[in-house]
């Protein structure tokens, strides 16, 4: 009998803060993409957590980096995640495990989402060993006090993150 599922356009959405994008977000996104033929990135309205870079930055930063991608798309939702999921028709939830330390929340969460709607699946993709340490909020800690980190981030979050941190001046002799 021929899968029902078989032929569909198979939607997953990639949820996260994203303040800002970095290298290991890329990595589990090409990574899901080889699996799923849509992602949207999902940028969580959360207001009572303070960002460093606004919505419509994280967004934008994001949409530039993808280059107009078709597979590829980005939003914003606020609420739950497995009602924004429904709302776009989505199979899975993809999250990106790191060290064995993510694996705790992730779990809680993937049982909560599964409690809240059995029909939308979590999975998730081990990150490359590359981007095992890396994270927003540490390149945001080693930015703010110029430390290098064009190689942990696109080009446009590279651009936009120093005119948040820009470098100190050299002192000239
Ligand atoms: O990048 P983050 O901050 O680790 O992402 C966390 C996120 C956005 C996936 C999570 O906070 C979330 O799904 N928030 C939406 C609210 C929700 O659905 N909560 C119930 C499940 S825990």
């Amino acid at each position: 009998m021929a899968d029902k599922k078989a032929n569909k356009n198979k939607i997953a959405i990639y949820p996260g803060s994203f303040d800002p994008l970095t290298n290991g977000h890329i990595d589990i996104i090409e990574r899901a993409l080889e699996i799923f033929d849509q992602v949207i990135i999902a940028v969580l309205h959360n207001p009572s957590k303070k960002s460093l870079f606004t919505m419509d930055e994280r967004v934008t930063m994001i949409k530039q980096s993808f280059n107009g991608k078709n597979s590829v798309q980005v939003d914003s939702f606020g609420g739950l995640l497995v009602d924004y999921a429904k709302i776009k028709n989505a199979v899975a939830i993809i999250r990106g495990m790191r060290a064995i330390s993510d694996f705790e929340s992730e779990f809680q969460m993937a049982l909560m989402n599964r409690k809240l709607n059995k029909e939308v699946q979590s999975v998730f993709l081990m990150t490359g060993f590359r981007w095992i340490f890396t994270s927003s909020s540490i390149i945001k800690e080693a930015a703010q006090f110029g430390g290098d980190i064009s190689d942990m981030v696109p080009e446009a979050v590279h651009i936009k993150m120093l005119e948040k941190y820009p470098p100190p001046k050299k002192i000239e002799a």
